[in-house]
């Protein structure tokens, strides 16, 4: 049978049957696109409104938004920056559809993260090639989505695998990205931050549970293995070029200001900062937490014993004052987990 358009047009295999959102108020030219999508193998929903495209994104999750900039009850580039601020959507790459001499729009489709432009009255073939060069790189970045939660997967099972570190990751996250916000860091830091409280102690996979479970004494052939678990990790994350700004926090989050840590035994501000910055959360969080060798201690205790080991030369001064200040506001210890 012929094929029902030229095959020069055919959507490469992986993206045939992409779910593509189409918003815009023009009855004829929101059906024109459509159609046009649909005929080249895509599926296609329409809405004419923002509020009616929000709702169709939402619970249909597309592959790709084409929204008009002008719409009844809002503007396409609002819909854009609003896609582009949740993370379990920012990675939806978005087309605004703008008049050929609109430049404002177009700025400011730009600043609210559009992916790319199409210009009224719509051409077939350059939405055609737009539209599948778009899903081509969604369908990158579901790939490594896909493998970054493989790789967090697998950073909490290491955490599982003991019964006293439960919720630590999840702690350390949440407590190193409010410092690192604290201390004016930009956005992409405070996220590696976010993701290094999960992922510092991948490379304990590495680990046998025999090491990893015994409560004190470890020889020092069970210290090597041990502390082989930071360069392991950044081994297990090295080839996600996406946790390249994570990569620092696994290897260095062990090394300690004085340069008596591991495992390059770096010293001071050669120690990288956001490796300074978790490791004084964890540091605090294994003090107010029972452990198999101690219980859990309060937080005045525990500042105290962190104001020590600042003295003794283990922690970045300038960072565990600014954490300290940041707990003695908020005094609340983590929640200890339930063991
Ligand atoms: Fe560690």
């Amino acid at each position: 049978m012929a094929a029902a358009f030229p095959s020069a047009e055919t959507p490469p295999v992986e993206i045939a049957g992409a779910r593509i959102l189409v918003v815009d108020d023009d009855d004829v030219g929101r059906e024109l696109t459509a159609e046009m999508l649909r005929l080249r193998g895509f599926q296609v929903r329409m809405a004419p409104t923002c509020r009616e495209g929000m709702e169709v994104f939402q619970s249909w999750e597309p592959d790709l938004a084409l929204l008009d900039v002008v719409l009844p009850d809002g503007s396409g580039i609002e819909m854009c920056r609003h896609i582009k601020q949740h993370g379990r959507t920012r990675l939806v790459p978005v087309m605004l559809i703008t008049g050929l001499t609109d430049h404002e729009s177009k700025i400011r489709g730009i600043e609210a993260g559009a992916d790319d432009f199409l210009n009224k009255p719509v051409d077939p073939p350059e939405l055609f090639a737009r539209v599948v060069s778009l899903i081509k790189l969604k369908r990158y970045t579901d790939e490594l989505e896909s493998a970054e939660d493989v790789l967090f997967t697998l950073a909490l099972g290491v955490e599982a695998r003991d019964k006293y570190t439960q919720g630590h990751c999840q702690r350390l996250a949440t407590q190193a990205a409010a410092l690192g916000q604290r201390l004016g860091l930009a956005q992409e830091d405070v996220v590696a931050l976010r993701r290094g409280g999960v992922l510092h102690d991948i490379g304990k996979i590495a680990v046998p549970d025999v090491i990893l479970r015994k409560p004190t004494g470890l020889t020092e052939a069970e210290w090597q293995i041990m502390r082989m678990h930071p360069s392991s990790g950044e081994e297990i994350c090295r080839p996600l070029r996406s946790l390249a700004r994570v990569l620092p926090i696994i290897r260095h989050h062990h090394e300690h200001w004085n340069g008596g840590g591991y495992p390059d035994h770096l010293e001071a501000e050669n120690i990288p900062l956001l490796a300074r910055i978790l490791q004084v959360v964890d540091a605090y969080d294994a003090l107010t937490t029972e452990r198999p060798y101690k219980p859990a201690w309060p937080a005045e205790r525990a500042r105290a014993q962190l104001t020590t080991e600042t003295e003794q030369g283990w922690w970045d001064p300038h960072i565990m004052g600014e954490y300290l200040a940041m707990l003695r506001q908020s005094p609340q210890p983590p929640e200890p987990p339930a063991v």
